[in-house]
């Protein structure tokens, strides 16, 4: 029957069952994978580790129930530091790969003194000086794993790395100290850092997982918004596209989608406007005409006046380039600027007559802009003012309550400010 009598036998238990415990559930996470990106390696070794630590445990708990030979003893401190040294080596290498000198000292040393422990196990048998010489030798394998975490966790500043590499150096000095005083304490200290290492280990090994898989996620979250973002731009490019074409089909308005873009977007800078305003601004003046494709070309490119139905055709323009765009959602920011540029503050424009406060910023400019390059360019039935008739004429307006009299003054200070005005 199980006899627990002592201290050590019973925090033996505890790491025996919590190894079990830790080897089961990290079994069991390499078969649940949250990402492509985490891999099942590390908990398969987190699972071994952990394993090992069970079984090294395992023997107090059960010396005095059982006759258990010392090359069962040995056997199972060599598993042990093989482990230790093996996940060890592979969390270190992994965050920093052989790049310093120190690094691969370490490593070497390791694999030395993994050999030569090994050899003196074998050789051993029950002389005592060669079994102590052994113990001596795990305990300088597990110190110079100590060392080797410690120095990863300082270069990541990682507080997990950092507590397993102290309750390492805690167990490769419980190690040394019990060959020259042998107690129960030694070998409760080892068993303290062993629990504590492979619980830090195992929570490490956990976060690195979810980090990775953040990361995953991150990643394709941000390839599928380019790739929104590059089908926006491609319909975009078609539309100006196509609002260029019709542009280049009007004789007397060859240009002006761009002069008003330009004009409309140094405006918005002026103001202070935002980066996407300003980006509005570009794509909405370069459209704003877009519906003079449903209008006879006939009609467009007319010499002379216009008749009364005629002109009612032309007015539609505004309605049917906003229609065009209506499915398109990237262009929905643009669609006020289609729809109401030929609107008046005081309500006398078309296609809505909208008025004051319902006509917004972005509009106004456009207004503005798409108002003096048409007066300063020629038409079939007039010649192309000057900047200073243009002005004029535009004051003119403003001074009615048809626009905004402070964007025109700041339009005309920009004016003089490109060299345009004089
Ligand atoms: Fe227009
Ligand atoms: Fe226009």
């Amino acid at each position: 029957m199980l006899v627990i009598s002592t201290a050590y036998e019973f925090l033996s238990l505890i790491t025996f069952t919590l190894g079990l415990c830790i080897a089961t559930l990290a079994a069991l996470k390499s078969f649940t994978r949250i990402s492509p990106l985490s891999n099942r390696v590390e908990p398969i070794y987190i699972a071994i580790l952990a394993l090992t630590v069970s079984l090294w445990s395992f023997m107090p708990i059960f010396r005095n129930n059982m006759a258990l030979s010392s090359l069962w003893q040995w056997i199972s401190l060599l598993v042990l530091v093989i482990s230790i040294s093996w996940y060890t080596i592979f969390v270190c290498n992994r965050i920093m790969p052989l790049e310093s000198k120190y690094h691969r000292i370490l490593w070497v040393a390791v694999i030395l003194l993994v050999i030569a422990y090994g050899g003196l196990l074998i050789t051993s048998g029950d002389n005592l000086f060669w079994n102590l010489s052994a113990l001596l030798a795990a305990g300088l394998i597990l110190a110079v794993d100590a060392a080797l975490l410690l120095i990863t966790a300082y270069r990541i500043k990682n507080t997990l790395y950092k507590l397993a590499a102290f309750s390492l150096a805690a167990l490769a000095v419980s190690y040394t100290g019990g060959l020259w005083q042998p107690s129960t304490y030694w070998h409760i200290i080892s068993l303290a850092g062993l629990i504590i290492y492979v619980i830090m280990m195992s929570l490490a090994a956990l976060n690195n997982s979810y980090m990775r898989s953040m990361e995953y996620m991150n990643q394709k979250v941000e390839e599928v918004r380019q790739e929104l973002a590059a089908q926006n731009e491609n319909i975009e490019d078609v539309v100006i596209t196509l609002a260029r074409t019709i542009d280049a089909k009007d004789k007397y308005t060859e240009g002006h989608i761009e002069r008003v873009s330009q004009y409309a977007v140094f405006l918005g800078e002026r103001l202070g406007l935002s980066d996407r305003s300003l980006e509005t601004l570009r794509i909405g003046a370069l459209i704003h005409d877009l519906g003079k494709v449903g209008i006879d070309l006939n009609i467009l490119n007319k010499p002379g006046e216009l008749t009364a139905e005629e002109f009612e055709q032309i007015r539609l323009h505004p309605i049917l380039g906003q229609q065009i765009c209506s499915p398109l959602k990237s262009l929905q920011e643009v669609s006020d600027i289609i729809r109401y540029h030929h609107e008046k503050l005081d309500g006398s424009g078309y296609p809505d007559g909208l008025k004051g406060d319902q006509i917004s910023l972005h509009v106004r400019i456009v207004a503005i802009a798409d108002i003096f390059d048409a007066l300063t360019t020629e038409r079939a039935y007039r010649r192309a003012l000057t900047v200073e008739e243009a002005l004029n004429i535009m004051k003119a307006e403003a001074a009615q309550g048809k626009l905004d009299s402070y964007l025109l003054t700041e339009f005309e200070a920009l004016l003089y400010d490109l060299g345009v005005a004089s």
